[in-house]
């Protein structure tokens, strides 16, 4: 199989991917279609953040979310210092603020709306929710950081109906049909 084939020959992976793994693990795992989050913190310095598509819902009880920096984030240590942060899930129309907040961009509050959250973290304005969390644990896994957070408050702006989705390295407007409109059945 070469590097670009990513057709339908399965491929069995050893514990350390090579280089063309590497690359076929990204092209799998990049089927899974997921929403985008920016997790910003207040520092000494000003406000920080970054965009993670790693960020899920764990625990009810307690309140847990996690995400996963990279080992060479540069704004993962600003936000653990801090402990206080707010993960703002981005709505359709954030493409771009996905995009700044994954940039070499030093200062990227100043061209965005934001609002400083109960804990001083920013609230990005058009987002589609936000959580405010404390930083419970880190983890350590691979190049990259398992965190677990605990929910302090959270909400969801119900003006906005459509989540940013990135999916195969793209970004998709919205959901457009629930599946029930698709498949042409329905539970009820
Ligand atoms: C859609 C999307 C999802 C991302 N998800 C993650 C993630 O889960 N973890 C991570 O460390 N970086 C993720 N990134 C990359 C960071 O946003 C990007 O590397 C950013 O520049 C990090 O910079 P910094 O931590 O050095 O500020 C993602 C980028 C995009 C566009």
């Amino acid at each position: 199989m070469s590097d670009h084939d990513y057709g339908q020959e399965a491929t069995v992976i050893g514990p350390v991917l090579s280089g063309p793994d590497q690359k076929l693990s990204r092209h799998v795992l990049g089927h899974y279609p997921t929403g985008v989050a920016v997790i910003t913190a207040v520092t000494p310095n000003g406000p920080v953040g970054l965009s993670m598509n790693s960020f899920t819902s764990l625990s009810l009880e307690p309140p847990l979310v996690l995400f996963c920096p990279a080992l060479n984030s540069s704004t993962w240590p600003l936000l653990r210092d801090a402990g206080d942060i707010a993960i703002n899930v981005l709505s359709a129309g954030q493409e771009s603020v996905s995009r700044l907040f994954a940039s070499r961009v030093s200062d990227r509050f100043t061209s965005i709306d934001w609002t400083p959250g109960t804990n001083g973290a920013p609230l990005l304005s058009d987002a589609l929710g936000w959580l405010e969390c404390s930083i419970e644990a880190e983890y350590p896994a691979g190049d990259h950081t398992v965190v677990t957070a605990r929910i302090q408050r959270m909400g969801v702006h119900d003006e906005i109906a459509a989540p940013l989705v990135y999916f195969r390295g793209s970004y998709y407007a919205g959901i457009n049909e629930a599946v029930e409109a698709v498949e042409g059945r329905s539970n009820a």
